[in-house]
């Protein structure tokens, strides 16, 4: 059997839901990352900056547009052991500008994805994957990156059986 990881970024605190300002317990690529778990058996794996952006919505949507512009790759926390042992991951993330979190960069270039089959799902607010993909291309120029999944993150909790589907398809 195929060993699974599951590796998302998500962040909790204040974020835009149904066009208002909310406080979230638990972020919404958790959410999905957690259901990703309860189907596979796989592994999960918080991917985490060092310092994390602000709790405040307005001054984490800077943040995180400055470590864009400036190509910042920030330090992780804590760093995955041993990616040899799984053949499969699940790789989730915000949409955050169009494309991965910047930590999601600093992932994927501190291990050898190569041979590996990478599921990317990721939540959003109407932008869908945006450009993360054909970014998720570059950096993993050996793995198969199979049909992702994108939901709006205000509708996690309504998305289920589209989880469930899409886990079942193997993104195939
Ligand atoms: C810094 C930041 C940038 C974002 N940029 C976009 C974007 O460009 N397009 C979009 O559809 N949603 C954008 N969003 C909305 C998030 O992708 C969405 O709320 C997501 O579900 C948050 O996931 P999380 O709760 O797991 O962190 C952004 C949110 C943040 C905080």
């Amino acid at each position: 059997m195929n060993k699974i990881l599951i590796a998302y970024f998500s962040r909790a605190d204040e974020n835009y839901v149904d066009g208002q300002l909310k406080y979230l317990e638990k972020g919404n690529t958790q959410v999905v990352a957690e259901k990703i778990q309860s189907l596979t058996g796989g592994e999960l794996f918080k991917i985490e900056a060092e310092k994390s952006y602000a709790k405040d919505y307005t001054t984490c949507v800077e943040q995180a547009h400055q470590d864009q512009v400036a190509n910042v790759f920030p330090k992780l926390k804590q760093t995955l052991k041993d990616i040899s042992q799984y053949d499969e991951i699940y790789l989730g993330y915000p949409n955050y500008w169009s494309t991965m979190p910047m930590a999601v960069f600093t992932f994927l270039t501190s291990m050898d994805t190569s041979g590996k089959l990478i599921h990317p799902f990721c939540t959003h607010e109407g932008s869908g994957f945006g450009q993360s993909l054909k970014d998720l291309e570059k950096l993993c120029p050996q793995a198969r990156i199979t049909s992702g999944l994108s939901l709006y993150g205000s509708k996690v909790a309504q998305s289920e059986k589209d989880i469930e589907q899409w886990v079942q398809s193997k993104g195939e």
